[in-house]
């Protein structure tokens, strides 16, 4: 894999993106874009010089005009969560972040996937897709692929089972109205509730799933972080990394991005996440997953609940 991948935003997020990306071989061109000249200088020479002991990689400091033919386009600016912040309270702030750098990002590379780091991410996902004129398989929002990942770690201590055998989802909106379809969420073919009698049968001493204790670790993990050591970039960076790699690969993978909603489970006009495939030519399409009847009036209030902040942000 060889590709050119522009990252807007130098913060925390940004930056750890491109150390991480300067690990891997996703990518063989780097190009770090922030108004703070002097961080992204600092942040690109620190990368760069850890970079000695793997095959050559092109890391630099940049303007917009420097992201012509980037593959990817991650975007991560805006100010970040602070402790005992909303993601939606930070959101006209982003938004305005947003509407002041897409025409000039978009201009130099509209050729580009873009992917939508940016808290709160479904809106400003559904921003980018409403102002920025490209096709919408071109705008792929980082959603709830970290929560969808915070969920596999837990289910993986709970059972004690590797991460790789475990297919269980979060969906929605990347925050407070997230859930988990456990319709949908297996260990390897077996479902998660088969799959602890299994455990019990064979004499393992495992407890019963607790599922809203599951969902509720999922979703405070965020803001357990932020409290802890005041904002979070490891985790986000690896799951914006691993989609990158989807991106750039030659064949499509199912993810949990958000993406614009075209009436699929009676919602549209509203990006959030759900089983989406997604490969090189961006996003393909929502994946009809069965859900029960609960599970869809859940994924419904998520959709109402991002519509009423969309409802309320200037665009
Ligand atoms: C997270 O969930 C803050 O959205 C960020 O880690």
């Amino acid at each position: 894999m060889s590709s050119k991948i522009t990252i807007i935003g130098a913060g925390s997020v940004g930056a750890t993106i491109a150390y991480t990306l300067s690990t891997q071989d996703i990518a063989s061109e780097i190009v770090l874009i922030d108004i703070n000249k002097q961080k992204v200088e600092g942040e690109v020479l620190d990368i760069a010089q850890g970079t000695c002991f793997r095959d050559p990689i092109a890391i630099t400091a940049g303007e917009y005009a420097d992201a012509k033919d980037s593959d990817i386009v991650i975007i991560t600016s805006g100010i970040a969560r602070k402790p005992g912040q909303t993601r939606i309270e930070l959101t006209q702030t982003n938004v305005d972040i947003l509407k002041s750098i897409t025409p000039e990002i978009v201009a130099a590379a509209p050729n580009a996937l873009y992917v939508i780091v940016s808290n709160p991410v479904d809106i400003m996902t559904y921003v980018f897709t409403k102002i920025s004129g490209l096709p919408e398989n071109q705008i792929v929002g980082s959603g709830t692929l970290l929560d969808t990942a915070r969920l596999r770690c837990g289910l993986s201590e709970h059972f004690k089972v590797a991460q790789k055998n475990i297919h269980a989802y979060v969906f929605g909106e990347h925050g407070d109205t997230s859930f988990v379809p456990w319709t949908g969420a297996y260990i390897s073919g077996v479902s998660v509730d088969e799959y602890y009698k299994l455990l019990r049968s064979m004499g393992r001493d495992v407890e019963e799933l607790d599922k809203p204790g599951m969902l509720e670790y999922v979703q405070k993990s965020g803001g357990r972080i932020i409290a802890n050591k005041g904002a979070t970039f490891y985790a986000i960076s690896a799951a914006v990394c691993k989609l990158c790699s989807i991106l750039s690969s030659s064949s499509d993978s199912m993810a949990t991005v958000s993406s614009m909603m075209h009436g699929e489970y009676g919602i549209e006009d509203v990006c959030l996440s759900t089983l989406t495939l997604v490969g090189p030519e961006g996003i393909r399409g929502k994946v009809p997953m069965r859900m029960n009847k609960g599970e869809i009036e859940q994924l419904q209030a998520s959709a109402n609940a991002l519509k009423a902040v969309i409802a309320q942000i200037d665009l």
